[in-house]
């Protein structure tokens, strides 16, 4: 069997906590170890570019974030680790593919959306304080996941959207130039919990609920026992449902350890008690990590010559393959031509198009037509030209064709899906 391709990355714009490491890191380190797993980790120091303007940040993230794989166990001579900035493969990639990205399709991604929500909420210009990194952050996602041709994208949920663009885009570059591109899926492990933080609210840089992963053990215990509890008084029985206290507990213990967690919580467990319990479980499983990571962060340049490493193995891939894809695009040598995929051989097909139209009834109709000319898709009358049109765009945005008309026969739902893709987002 061919090897399963994992590809993830890390933004470098913040310090590494327990839930980047339970939710993200961990399980990486796990995934990379199976004998069928080719993976590419990576830290995302473009992005972060979007979120921080302060250089000295960045850099000290990407420290710290590189030394906390390497503290947890990563074997870098058995994976992709690189920095994406090393890779100027990456943008160049990216520009060919916001050529194939519409411009609704990024209009929809969340991040993008949620900051012209806010700013039309506030009252404020819609594109007030967004940078067009923030509009284009799932192109240059697209690039990481495509250039790899990775077919497992581990993300948490607030990022499957932006997957399923990469496919988007793909599908769309295939379906011009040819299949060049592997079509990726988020996986997504219900085992790999996401950590609660400080408040309860999911464990993130943005809620500031955070605990840093290598803490000195002071401040580690300090901070779990500024954890939020309720005013249950010891002796009285606890919750574990909805505890940020359990389920941090849950995901650094043994199954063994969590039951008996959980019979001390029914049985009135004081929260100092479970808080101290909490600390112990954490700092042994952090604690021989935590020397490693002093140890790296003190030897940059050990880390950095690891990067670099990485990345030469990186752009082994990288380089041909942006080749290849230049040269189907067109962007060729002009004493090319003798090459297999002459203009000819590689005529670049039309993309899908859907048709509207009036018929003497009175009622309004479209069809989809496919690249190649090929009748796809016959809608049923609509009352008005604005209800087509609102149908249209729904089966563009991926939605199901439904009652919208009948597929011409002979025409597989599959071609029809993949007629659809190429058009998502136009
Ligand atoms: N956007 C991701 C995050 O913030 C980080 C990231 C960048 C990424 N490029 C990626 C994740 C490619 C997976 C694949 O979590």
């Amino acid at each position: 069997m061919a090897a399963q391709r994992i590809l993830t990355g890390i933004t470098t714009s913040g310090t590494p906590h327990l839930g980047n490491y339970a939710g993200a890191i961990r399980p990486a380190i796990e995934a990379s170890r199976r004998a069928d797993a080719e993976s590419f980790y990576f830290l995302a120091d473009y992005h972060a570019l979007i979120k921080t303007a302060d250089p000295a940040r960045v850099q000290r993230s990407t420290l710290e974030i590189a030394a906390s794989w390497l503290a947890a166990g990563l074997d870098t001579e058995r994976v992709w680790f690189y920095r994406q900035s090393d890779i100027p493969e990456i943008p160049e990639l990216t520009w060919l593919l916001t050529c194939n990205a519409g411009k609704g399709l990024l209009n929809r991604a969340h991040a993008y959306k949620a900051a012209v929500d806010k700013n039309t909420a506030d009252g404020e210009d819609p594109d007030a304080g967004v940078n067009m990194g923030l509009f284009m952050y799932p192109v240059l996602m697209a690039a990481d996941i495509l250039m790899f041709k990775a077919h497992s994208v581990p993300v948490g949920r607030d990022q499957i959207q932006h997957i399923e663009m990469a496919r988007d885009i793909a599908a769309r570059f295939n379906h011009l130039y040819g299949e060049h591109f592997v079509l990726p899926e988020a996986a997504i492990d219900e085992s790999v919990a996401t950590l609660p933080g400080l408040d309860g609210r999911k464990m993130s840089k943005s809620y500031d609920n955070t605990i840093p992963l290598f803490a000195p053990a002071a401040e580690l215990r300090k901070l779990i026992f500024s954890i939020v509890t309720d005013s249950r008084l010891p002796g009285e029985p606890k919750e574990v449902e909805g505890s940020a206290l359990f389920q941090l507990y849950q995901a650094f213990a043994t199954p063994a350890e969590t039951q008996a967690m959980r019979a001390a919580f029914a049985g009135g467990i004081a929260w100092g008690e479970a808080k101290q319990a909490l600390f112990e479980r954490i700092e042994l499983a952090v604690a021989p990590m935590r020397e490693r990571y002093e140890a790296l962060i003190a030897q940059p340049a050990l880390i950095e010559q690891k990067l670099q490493e990485g990345a030469a193995r990186a752009r082994a891939i990288a380089t041909p393959f942006l080749g290849e894809i230049r040269h189907a695009v067109g962007l060729r040598r002009l004493d090319s031509s003798a090459t297999p995929t002459t203009v000819a051989a590689t005529k670049v097909q039309a993309l899908p198009q859907f048709k509207q139209y009036r018929e003497a009834d009175g009622r309004f109709y479209f069809k989809l037509v496919g690249g190649d000319g090929r009748l796809l898709l016959q809608s049923r009358g609509f009352d008005s030209p604005k209800e087509a049109g609102q149908t249209i765009a729904r089966l563009k945005q991926g939605g199901e064709a439904g009652d919208a008309g009948t597929l011409v026969e002979g025409v597989s739902t599959e071609a029809l899906a993949e007629a659809l893709a190429a058009l998502a987002g136009e």
